[in-house]
């Protein structure tokens, strides 16, 4: 009996010590670098087991133009800053997070094959120890459920949404992977770009004018004084 006590105290003072190194010398704290061992793992099956029950619960809104309009609304003013827009880099704040926040809006890396039901329970609780805020207090239900159609229909969106997503983005908001085939530049044509335009930033980063008017001119603010062959 006296073995015995003595094993378990010995176990509880080797597993406290252990705890106890690990905190002091092997946890990592910075966001650089990887998540240690088991992290991944443990924080996955809690969200998993936290979300059940909820994760097949369907959106109460049909993921129509309005309600994927209104969506990209709440994306450009809560989730853009970590999830990012399409074809544009992450932000300084999404690249210095751990974990990384995914970039939603880009191909192949969104939510578009998870249930609309988890993405919005997320959107709605957040995720904790992660940076993902949760939104209860600061959107609507109905806000939160657009916002969570507009992801799951990220893959697929008509260019109208598209075009609210990336309208007025400080960085170049018109190099979109689907940008029709060149026009045909008129010839002697001279273009005026504003000082401190997209254009003009493009065009200080060496693209030709030509290649500036291949661009997608309707989500672009208009280059001045330029003229297109139709
Ligand atoms: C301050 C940064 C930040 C903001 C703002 C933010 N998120 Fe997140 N989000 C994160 C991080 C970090 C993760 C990754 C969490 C993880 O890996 O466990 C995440 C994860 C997610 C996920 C899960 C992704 C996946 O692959 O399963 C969804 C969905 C999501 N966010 C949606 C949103 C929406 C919608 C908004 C705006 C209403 C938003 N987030 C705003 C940081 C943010």
């Amino acid at each position: 009996m006296r073995n015995l006590l003595l094993g378990v105290v010995i176990g509880v003072v080797v597993v406290l010590l252990g705890a106890y190194l690990f905190l002091t010398r092997g946890m990592p704290v910075a966001t650089k670098g990887g998540p240690p061992p088991l992290e991944r793992f443990l924080a996955s099956t809690a969200l998993h087991h936290a979300m059940k029950g909820e994760v097949d619960t369907p959106a109460p809104t049909a993921p129509d133009e309005a309600n994927l309009l209104a969506g990209a609304k709440v994306y450009r003013a809560q989730c853009e800053v970590c999830h990012g827009l399409p074809h544009q880099p992450p932000s300084a704040i999404a690249s210095g997070m751990f974990p990384r926040p995914p970039q939603l809006l880009m191909p192949g890396k969104g939510v578009t094959d998870d249930p609309v039901g988890e993405t919005h329970w997320k959107v709605k609780n957040g995720i904790r120890l992660s940076g993902m805020p949760g939104f209860a207090d600061a959107l609507s239900d109905a806000e939160m459920w657009q916002v969570s159609l507009l992801l799951l229909k990220a893959d697929q969106l008509r260019s109208s949404v598209r075009r609210r997503l990336v309208n007025g983005a400080k960085t170049c908001d018109c190099l979109e992977s689907e940008a029709p085939a060149p026009r045909v530049v008129a010839s002697g044509c001279q273009a005026v770009l504003p000082a401190g335009s997209v254009a003009e930033g493009l065009r200080s980063r060496g693209l030709r004018v030509s290649t500036l008017l291949q661009v997608r001119l309707s989500s672009c603010r208009r280059i001045q004084n330029t003229t297109t062959a139709k």
